[in-house]
């Protein structure tokens, strides 16, 4: 008889100066070996620990007598009004942090103003991720495709039919990079993973295996199919070249998401937001451009936007929220990168999204 896995059920206010406290504590609501599968990173961690030193690379320079007060960081993107550009980025297998899973985290970001992506390998339904967020709250559906089209399409539809906005197609984690703390701790999913359940049933499964049961062979061919499948925008995650921009914006998506995947996957690879500077330069304005991969404070979200990126997703501190507060410290994740946001900006000498996005940021020539 296997153990029903308990994740904790706390709902309500955290207490936490930043995102390392929220790393530090969330270890004890977590059951360890989902906490070191959400949490660590592949091989040796270069990448994963690169991911935010990087953000040294590019220096913001205050400006002063610039007539800023009380700074905005409202952004509308594509007619979607935000409170913030700053988003959720699709993470497996919520309940793994929280008995309620995705119907909390989605619940947390509506409340805050902005795009939920709920992951192929969510531990909720997309009817109730839905309904936890309600009607109008913005959403998107990351994909991990099947092998099989007719499977594929089912999902589809049932995004569609969820009132999903975008497809994200994510395409850097065709097999999953090298990670030695779940080897250790011998992780394997406690939960199912109900969206993908007519290919992968999730609890008892390694990531390898979930993974493995994805496509592995993916290629613009495969952007065609959803463009052709689907009225949504695609955009491709895990876009780090300019190559693999122009196979993106040629087979027909309509966005790129500039990650490393959290430093999951290929490690000794180069940091996201060094990655980011030679996308935008690639994408050219041709599409939206959503940047995630170690942002963990406010002038992190600053820099990615300064550096062409339109929204900037959040990965595992929204997950440390989740388990810590449910909903609430779901949407105190969001307020507290909004907060650190609005500072940097007033020190900047930007009042708006757009003169963040029209500043330059100065080359740090000492690292
Ligand atoms: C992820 N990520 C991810 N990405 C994706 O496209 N589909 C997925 O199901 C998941 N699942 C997932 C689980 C966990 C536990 C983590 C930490 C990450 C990657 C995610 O979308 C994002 O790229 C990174 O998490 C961003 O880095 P930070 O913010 O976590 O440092
Ligand atoms: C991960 C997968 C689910 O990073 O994308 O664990």
């Amino acid at each position: 008889m296997t153990q029903e896995y308990v994740a904790g059920t706390r709902e309500g206010h955290v207490d936490f100066i930043n995102t390392n406290d929220l790393e530090r504590d969330a270890q004890q609501v977590i059951p360890g070996p989902s906490y070191g599968y959400i949490q660590s990173g592949a091989g040796d961690l270069y990448t994963y620990q690169q991911n935010e030193i990087a953000f040294n690379h590019k220096l913001i320079v205050p400006h002063v007598l610039c007539d800023v007060e009380h700074p905005d960081t409202s952004y509308v993107f594509q007619g979607t009004h935000l409170t913030a550009p700053i988003i959720m980025a699709p993470v497996a297998a919520h309940k793994l942090a929280h008995a309620r899973g995705e119907q909390a985290s989605a619940q947390g970001v509506a409340e805050f103003g902005t795009i939920y992506t709920a992951s192929s390998f969510a531990s909720c339904s997309l009817e109730e991720i839905r309904e936890a967020a309600g009607p109008q709250a913005p959403q998107w559906f990351q994909l991990y495709m099947s092998k099989d089209s007719g499977i594929n399409e089912r999902i589809i539809d049932m995004a569609e039919a969820n009132g999903a906005q975008a497809i994200v197609l994510t395409a850097d984690a065709t097999v999953g990079g090298n990670r030695e703390t779940d080897k250790r701790t011998g992780f394997t999913f406690p939960v199912g993973l109900p969206i993908v359940q007519e290919y992968q049933k999730g609890v008892g499964q390694t990531m390898a295996a979930v993974y493995g049961s994805a496509k592995q062979k993916l290629s613009p061919s495969d952007v065609e199919f959803i463009v052709s499948h689907s009225k949504l925008p695609v955009y491709v995650k895990g876009v780090q070249d300019a190559e693999d921009v122009q196979r993106s914006l040629e087979s027909g998506a309509q966005g790129i998401w500039v990650t490393n995947h959290g430093g999951r996957q290929l490690d000794g690879g180069p940091a996201a937001f060094d990655s980011l500077q030679i996308v935008a330069e690639a994408v050219n304005g041709r599409a939206p451009i959503v940047f995630d991969s170690g942002v963990r404070r406010g002038q992190h979200v600053f820099k990615a936007l300064a550096s062409g990126a339109d929204l900037v997703a959040i990965g595992r501190p929204v997950i440390y929220g989740l388990a810590l507060g449910g909903a609430t410290g779901t949407r105190q994740v969001f307020e507290f990168f909004k907060k650190e946001l609005e500072m940097v900006m007033q020190l900047a000498g930007t009042q708006t999204i757009d003169d963040v996005h029209h500043t330059k940021l100065r080359n740090n020539l000492y690292i």
